[in-house]
């Protein structure tokens, strides 16, 4: 194939048809390698995917051929089965944290490589990179070994994974094709392929602080990551589970490391244990393991222990002070009443804008930054009692995080209904 085939892909694409299998590899083949496809060649080929869509073998050969534009992990060295979470992002979910040490705990090695936050949702990497001491690079020898001797490791992945996806999705994320089925599950999947991992557990958002705002289309997405995994002979599993309202009490860094802890020390919020619990039950069963009970293992302090090597592993001090903002602001209750909506998008802006995320994907982070609710849908509030506190070193930050919060939360009359929704929606396998 020569470069002018590429207007010949670009148009294909654009009036319905299947791209050809060799159409596929040599496109993301070059794209990946630079010099011959032009961005705004990768652009209209984005554009039109997300207007036309790709049939599932499409997706597959798509799929396949981002795993092998860069290496891929050999984890069969790892004397345990090996078993992968990845949610799609949501606001004050740090399910991650304890859920990896608490699997390991179980018996199963999970090699979770895990990114930045970019936007309203939060990073992993960034959460823990308030631990005093601890480091997200790896090597792929420290990885491993890591992997053997304390079950778990929540690091950064190498650029050498999928590095076609690294290029396409800084492309999609400016020319507005982020939020199209095929392009988000192919992004996913190939790194999870490319990471060696032999089970695959997905907690696909689904609401107002996630990428899929609703059910539906939230299965849409959970159905074609699932099939993509077994095509690449991945154990895959996806739970839906609930993005209106935020998890836990705390979205940012740090805070959301200290709530971690607490659901490691056997407390934190229901529902941040809950969704802990089923992820982990949802794991072991796709490694063969559903005889050991996850919940056992955070009562008896063994998940704390693999949390505690797992930090001292790279070089974090789990026993440290957390880093604290140097500013905090109140918000109260504006009326008596009941708390029945708290909303996971405004949330999570107000977490953005206080400096707890970041805009561009060079920006810094603020460790101390962030939000921490007192009160969660369905708890009975008094006018002027604090519902939020929000966190930030830079002053100046609270005038628009407080914008963003505006709207953000009801305080209904005493007395007035409030049926809490489940946080588990379906579950797709
Ligand atoms: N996360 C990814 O890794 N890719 C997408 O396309 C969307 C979310």
């Amino acid at each position: 194939m020569t470069a002018v085939d590429t207007v010949e892909i670009i148009r294909a694409k654009r009036d319905g048809h299947r791209l050809t299998d060799d159409q596929i590899t040599w496109f993301i083949d070059n794209y990946a390698r630079g010099g011959v496809i032009a961005d705004e060649q990768a652009a209209a080929l984005a554009m039109a995917i997300f207007f036309r869509g790709m049939q599932s073998d499409e997706l597959a050969t798509w799929t396949r051929a981002m795993v092998d534009s860069g290496s891929r992990l050999d984890l069969s060295g790892v004397g345990r089965p090996t078993v992968d979470k990845h949610s799609t992002g949501g606001v004050g979910d740090k399910i991650t944290l304890p859920l990896a040490p608490l699997v390991a705990a179980c018996g199963v090695a999970v090699p979770q490589l895990s990114g930045r936050g970019l936007g309203h949702t939060g990073g992993t990497l960034d959460k823990l990179e308030s631990i005093p001491g601890w480091r997200a690079a790896l090597s792929n020898d420290e990885m491993m070994r890591q992997l053997e001797e304390v079950g778990a490791v929540i690091c950064a992945a190498g650029d050498g994974l999928a590095p076609a996806d690294k290029k396409l999705y800084a492309l999609r994320d400016v020319t507005g094709t982020v939020e199209a089925i095929p392009l988000i599950a192919s992004s996913i999947m190939s790194k999870k392929i490319a990471e060696g991992t032999g089970t695959l557990v997905l907690d696909v958002k689904v609401g107002t602080g996630a990428f899929m705002k609703d059910l539906e289309r939230a299965r849409e997405l959970a159905e074609t990551m699932v099939a993509l995994g077994k095509d690449a002979d991945v154990r895959t599993t996806a739970l839906l589970t609930d993005m209106s309202t935020p998890l836990g009490l705390t979205a940012g860094n740090a805070v959301e490391v200290a709530e971690s802890v607490e659901v490691l020390a056997g407390g934190g919020p229901a529902d941040v244990v809950e969704l802990t619990v089923a992820l982990a039950r949802e794991m072991l069963a796709g490694a063969g393991r559903d005889d050991v009970d996850p919940a056992d293992k955070l009562a008896d302090g063994s998940a704390m222990d693999v949390w505690k090597a797992m930090i001292r592993a790279q070089d974090g001090d789990p026993d440290a002070e957390l880093p604290t903002a140097k500013e905090s602001h109140v918000v109260t209750a504006p009326s008596t009443g009941v708390l029945t909506r708290l909303d996971a998008m405004a949330v999570g802006m107000a977490a953005w804008r206080l400096g707890a995320g970041r805009a561009r994907k060079e920006d810094p982070v603020q460790a101390g930054a962030g939000v921490v609710w007192h009160a969660r849908p369905g708890d009975e509030v008094t006018e002027g009692q604090p519902l939020m506190t929000l966190l930030t070193d830079e002053p100046e930050r609270f005038e628009r995080a407080l914008a963003s919060l505006e709207g953000g939360y009801d305080v209904e009359p005493a007395g007035s209904a409030y049926e809490p929704g489940p946080i588990l929606l379906d579950r797709i396998s």
